[in-house]
């Protein structure tokens, strides 16, 4: 399927890993020109010369916190006028008790997963507006919608953003500018590596990948069958960054493999 964005300009805010980097891969296959952003160079560099390398692409790496008015402005100056944007960012790990959360860890989680993309987006968008056309994808979280208590730092902060952005896409839907958000549930990434030790000492469980991402599959009752990989949603996140998704405004999206059991 051709995605009609060759030749356009594409941001991917956290695309140096995970689901990030895998939905800056599908972009750059459709023959945009990339800019990825992500707080460690080394990583960042050598994503952004592998992509080129594979696709062809210019992959331009900015090195940048999302959640840091100072990263954001390294951003907007190496990329003034995106066509395309898509943000991921990491929040705050898995909490314990959630009695013990205080308002610093309230601050961080707000910062990272609420005003860091909400900054983005506001930055862009008049730009967007003024060309007559712009997509907007935010890789958040299913725990926006589906939510779990020891991941506190990461739902109540994306439901406010599913909120934002049910709004604020309504208003810019007639410029021909659309956000959606993806809210993915259980996917290995390197990201959840990270995570690792942190499930294995909340959970009880030995410090093995495979033993972690068993647990997950086994005690989270995902229909499918099985934990992700971050292709499990890149095509998505392509599709809704593309022309095609003209008539798809201000929606929330689970890919899941059916854990969260709704009817929409
Ligand atoms: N994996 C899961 O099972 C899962 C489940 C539910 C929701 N999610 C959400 O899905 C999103 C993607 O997760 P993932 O597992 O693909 O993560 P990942 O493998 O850790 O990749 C995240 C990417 O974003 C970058 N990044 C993180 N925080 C950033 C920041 N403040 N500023 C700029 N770049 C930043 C990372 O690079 P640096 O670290 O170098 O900055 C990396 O390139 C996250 O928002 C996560 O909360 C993941």
């Amino acid at each position: 399927m051709d995605l009609q964005i060759k030749g356009k300009k594409a941001i991917m805010a956290g695309g140096s890993a995970g689901m990030g980097r895998a939905t800056a891969e599908r972009l750059a296959e459709a023959g945009v020109e990339l800019y990825i952003t992500a707080r460690r160079e080394e990583r960042l560099v050598t994503a952004a010369q592998e992509i080129g390398e594979k696709y062809g692409a210019s992959v331009t790496p900015i090195v940048a916190d999302s959640s840091k008015e100072e990263g954001r402005q390294a951003l907007f100056a190496a990329c003034p006028d995106p066509d395309i944007l898509s943000i991921t960012i990491k929040p705050p790990p898995p909490n314990g008790d959630f009695l013990e959360l205080t308002p610093e860890d309230w601050r961080a989680s707000i910062e990272t997963a609420l005003i860091g993309p909400i900054e983005i987006m506001r930055h862009y968008i008049p730009g967007m507006k003024t060309r007559g056309w712009g997509r907007i994808v935010n890789i958040a979280t299913f725990s926006a919608k589906n939510p779990m208590i020891w991941r506190l730092m990461s739902g109540p902060a994306r439901s406010a953003l599913m909120n934002y952005t049910a709004g604020v896409s309504r208003e810019i839907a007639q410029y021909g500018v659309n956000i959606n958000n993806l809210l993915p549930g259980m996917f290995q990434t390197e990201g959840a590596g990270e995570l690792m030790e942190v499930y294995a000492r909340a959970f009880d469980l030995e410090p093995k990948p495979e033993v972690v991402q068993e647990h997950f599959r086994a005690n989270n009752k995902i229909p499918a069958g099985f934990v992700a990989d971050a292709d499990d949603l890149a095509p998505m996140a392509a599709l809704l960054c593309s022309p095609l998704s003209r008539f798809i405004v201000g929606q929330n999206i689970v890919i899941d493999g059916g854990q969260h059991y709704s009817i929409f």
